[in-house]
């Protein structure tokens, strides 16, 4: 079996956090760089990734957490958010970033803006849920790559947004909250880490067509 393989049989969502033993600030930072690095729809990184250091804050997402302890057990928390205003200005710090970056001309980029603007174009439910798909495939990154590290994770969506964006001022920064989640090692009595993983067959989800 390839090491990836292995690995992502390895992690699993884990339910208890052993609270003593904690990440080091490199393994964090690789981590919060894979969220960075994830693809996005035209590029444009409709999110940030807020890491909660602050053990008060932690308490009090506890509580609109369903009192899942892995909120303030783990090492680390990550709260995955979309951007609240996507619009024209969003497009044009990307813009921007891509002229100065690539070293291109504005004007090279004009039929790209005006493609992106389509999205922008959108009602705001449209909008929104067009920025949560692409947070979830931060989700996605950060679950393999925690597990590549062996660092144990929790992927949540079970926490009410609105009151997690109340505790941490989000809206104030333009963000709110879509997704957390808790990432450390796992306490040794976790019985889930023991638990056979259930995923259908291959044959029951892979399709070939040929
Ligand atoms: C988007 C998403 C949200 C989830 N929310 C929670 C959650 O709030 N609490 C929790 O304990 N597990 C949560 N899970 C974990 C799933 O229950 C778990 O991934 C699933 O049962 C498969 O098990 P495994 O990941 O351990 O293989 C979530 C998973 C995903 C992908």
């Amino acid at each position: 079996m390839s090491n990836l393989i292995e690995s992502l049989n390895w992690r699993y969502a884990c339910k208890k956090f052993d609270s003593e033993k904690k990440l080091s600030e490199q393994d964090v930072n690789t981590l919060l760089e894979t969220m960075r690095l994830t693809a996005s729809s035209y590029g444009m990184q409709p999110w940030s990734f807020v890491r909660v250091t602050n053990p008060e804050l932690r308490a009090k997402i506890l509580e609109h957490s369903w009192n899942q302890k892995q909120v303030v057990d783990a090492s680390d928390l990550f709260i995955l958010c979309a951007k609240t205003n996507i619009d024209e200005a969003m497009v044009d710090a990307y813009i921007d970033d891509i002229v100065k970056t690539r070293k291109v001309a504005k004007e090279t980029l004009e039929g790209f803006k005006k493609m992106m603007m389509y999205t922008i174009a959108w009602d705001d439910a449209r909008k929104a849920t067009w920025a949560e798909k692409q947070i979830y495939i931060a989700m996605g990154t950060l679950l393999t790559a925690c597990a590549t590290l062996k660092i144990d994770s929790c992927p949540m969506e079970g926490f009410v947004p609105a009151k997690v964006d109340e505790v941490l001022g989000l809206r104030d920064m333009g963000l709110r909250s879509v997704l957390m989640c808790p990432v450390g090692y796992r306490a040794a009595d976790d019985n889930y880490a023991e638990l056979e993983k259930v995923r259908f067959e291959s044959s029951q989800v892979i399709k070939t067509l040929s």
